[in-house]
Order: C-alpha cells, then structure tokens, then sequence
C-alpha cells in the first residue's frame, strides 16, 4: 500500500493545484465531452484566477494527498455559504475529490474521503454532501461504499452541455 499523507493547500501551492486540478479533470472527463467544452472548462473552472478566489474563502478549504511530497490527488470542501447549494450549516459539501489516472484504485480517494469525514465530524455537521455527473458509474461506486445515498438530481453545466449530477449524502 502507497504511503499517503494529507496537507491543507495553501495560497504559495496555488500553481500546483491548478495543475492537478486541471489535469485530473481531464483524465476524468477527456472521453465523455467535446473537445471544446473540456478546453473552456478548464480554462474558466481552474484559472488561476478562480482558483486564487476559492483558496482565499474562509469557509473552503483544500486538501492535497501526497505521496513522497508531490500531489497525487486533492479534495475540496466547502461550509456555510461557500456550499454550491443547501447552505445549510449542519452540512458540509465535498465539492471535488479527484485522484490522478496512475495512483486509482491505491487507498488515496479513500484516505481523502476520510479526512472530510473526520473535519465534518469535528465541526459536529450532521451530513456530507456532494454531486455527481450520472454516468460517473466509477465515483458512484466508490461513494455508495462509503454509505453515500442518493437524495435528489441537479445540472450541471459543463461547457454547451447540461448534465444531471445525482446528489449524494451521507449521514454522520
Ligand atoms: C473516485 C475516486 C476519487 C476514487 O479514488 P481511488 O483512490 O481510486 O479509490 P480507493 O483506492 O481509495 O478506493 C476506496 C474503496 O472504494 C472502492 N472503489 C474505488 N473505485 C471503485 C470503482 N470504480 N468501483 C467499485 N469500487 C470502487 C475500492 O474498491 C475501495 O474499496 P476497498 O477498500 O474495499 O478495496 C478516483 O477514482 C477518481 O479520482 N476518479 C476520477 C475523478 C472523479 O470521478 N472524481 C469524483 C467526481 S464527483
């Protein structure tokens, strides 16, 4: 088994998170969208721009797995206002949890799940939640292990394209 370590991103690793970030979403999501609606998200989602204003949010934070100090996945959380949706304060969304192609399947999503899950229990929330696009059969796998439910469906706006992400939760 890798041996994972998980560190809080700060302002000073801004470039590479949006490294990773850019390049995990690629992997994901390369085979399944247009050329042109991966480009545009990427280059809009993950500026450095937006990437500066979502570090610098008081209520988000983000986490890097690192194996042997260099990246190999990362999770964003959000609470209170920062969540996308709900904004309910006894929830917390998980808003990304992305691991790059060659470390799948090695414990790191699962050691990244586990930090949002000891942080949510920390700050006495009584849920996670979080979207998933609905052909993610892989990431859908993965949370339901982990107790995720199914509670509602929203869209997802990639690119040109409307997507339905299925809401997941998990009661803590
Ligand atoms: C989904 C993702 C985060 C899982 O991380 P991972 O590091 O590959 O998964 P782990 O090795 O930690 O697996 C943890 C558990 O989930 C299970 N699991 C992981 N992927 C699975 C899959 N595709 N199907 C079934 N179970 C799966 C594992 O079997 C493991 O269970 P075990 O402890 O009984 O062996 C990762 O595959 C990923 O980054 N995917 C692409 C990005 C993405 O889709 N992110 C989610 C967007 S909403």
């Amino acid at each position: 088994m890798l041996n994972i370590t998980i560190s809080k991103v700060s302002l000073l690793q801004i470039d590479d998170l949006q490294k990773i970030s850019q390049q995990t979403f690629f992997e994901a999501f390369s085979d399944s969208n247009t050329e042109e609606d991966i480009k545009h998200y990427l280059e809009t989602s993950f500026s450095a721009q937006q990437l500066y204003s979502e570090l610098s949010h008081k209520n988000s934070e983000f986490f890097f797995a690192l194996h042997h100090n260099t990246p190999i996945g990362y999770l964003k959380l959000n609470y209170a206002d920062a969540q996308t949706e709900l904004k309910t304060e006894n929830g917390i969304e998980l808003e990304r949890i992305y691991i790059l192609k060659d470390y799948h399947g090695k414990k790191a999503g699962q050691t990244l799940l586990n930090k949002a899950k000891s942080i949510a229990i920390t700050k006495n929330a009584s849920f996670i939640w979080l979207g998933v696009w609905e052909h993610n059969h892989k990431a859908i796998q993965f949370y339901m292990k982990n107790g995720f439910i199914e509670f509602d469906k929203h869209i997802f706006r990639l690119g040109n394209d409307n997507q339905t992400d299925l809401m997941m939760k998990l009661l803590l």
